[in-house]
């Protein structure tokens, strides 16, 4: 089956989660929880994502702005921070992540061999927008989907049902590209084939679907495109 558009997930796929942290932490007057960036930026992805878990089964949603802040104010707890000028510079680098190195000219490759592409995320269209912004690849995106359209987080299988809804690209024409394991696997078990980019080596999550082909940044993406299409 043809490849038709390659869907990217947006948090830790095309946009660096630890970026916001590690970068307040080398600020002037991080002080000293500066060396401790790394469990803090795990801890407030960790429970970011557990709270859209746990929403989404809950049929308790709010937006991924809200979790997002919730998830920080408990990494911030947790670490003993309690100063708000430190949560408000972490929320405003949040906005304003850094894509990974790869991704501009990846996307530019892409789009340049005909492939549609485009961003399905558990984002808010503000945030997607602002880190499209910032990161310069606007003009290679046919769209943000955002989960906002439904009201419920991935993996629900109205969010993966956007894709054909707004751009008309059946389940199985759809390159799903996601470093999330998770998100890989239950895109695979919706019908895309999925990428899982494994950044960290990790182990391949136990879920009722696998992912196609596993990479371990976006950087092979177009020829893995030619080859399979
Ligand atoms: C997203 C999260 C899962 O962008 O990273 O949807």
């Amino acid at each position: 089956m043809p490849i038709a558009a390659c869907i990217f997930d947006a948090y830790g796929t095309l946009f660096d989660v630890g970026a916001a942290a590690r970068r307040a932490a080398s600020e002037p007057g991080a002080g000293a929880w500066s060396h401790r960036w790394p469990e803090l930026a795990e801890n407030w992805r960790r429970k970011q994502l557990e709270y859209t878990w746990i929403r989404a089964s809950a049929g308790a949603h709010v937006d991924f702005w809200q979790v997002t802040q919730d998830g920080l104010d408990w990494a911030l707890e947790r670490a003993g921070l309690g100063d708000a000028p430190l949560r408000e510079r972490l929320l405003a680098l949040y906005r304003e992540l850094d894509a990974y190195p790869e991704v501009p000219e990846v996307l530019t490759r892409l789009t340049e061999a005909g492939r549609r592409c485009a961003i399905l995320s558990n984002g808010t269209p503000g945030m997607l927008a602002a880190a499209i912004g910032s990161a310069g690849i606007g003009a290679a995106l046919e769209a943000a989907l955002s989960v906002e359209e439904v009201g419920v987080f991935k993996p629900d299988a109205r969010v993966y049902g956007l894709v054909e809804a707004r751009l008309g690209v059946r389940p199985a024409e759809v390159l799903f590209v996601s470093s999330n394991g998770w998100d890989a696997c239950t895109g695979a078990a919706f019908g895309f084939t999925a990428v899982w980019v494994n950044r960290e080596g990790a182990p391949v999550d136990r879920l009722h679907g696998r992912p196609a082909h596993v990479l371990g940044d976006l950087s092979g993406l177009p020829e893995l495109v030619a080859r399979i299409s």
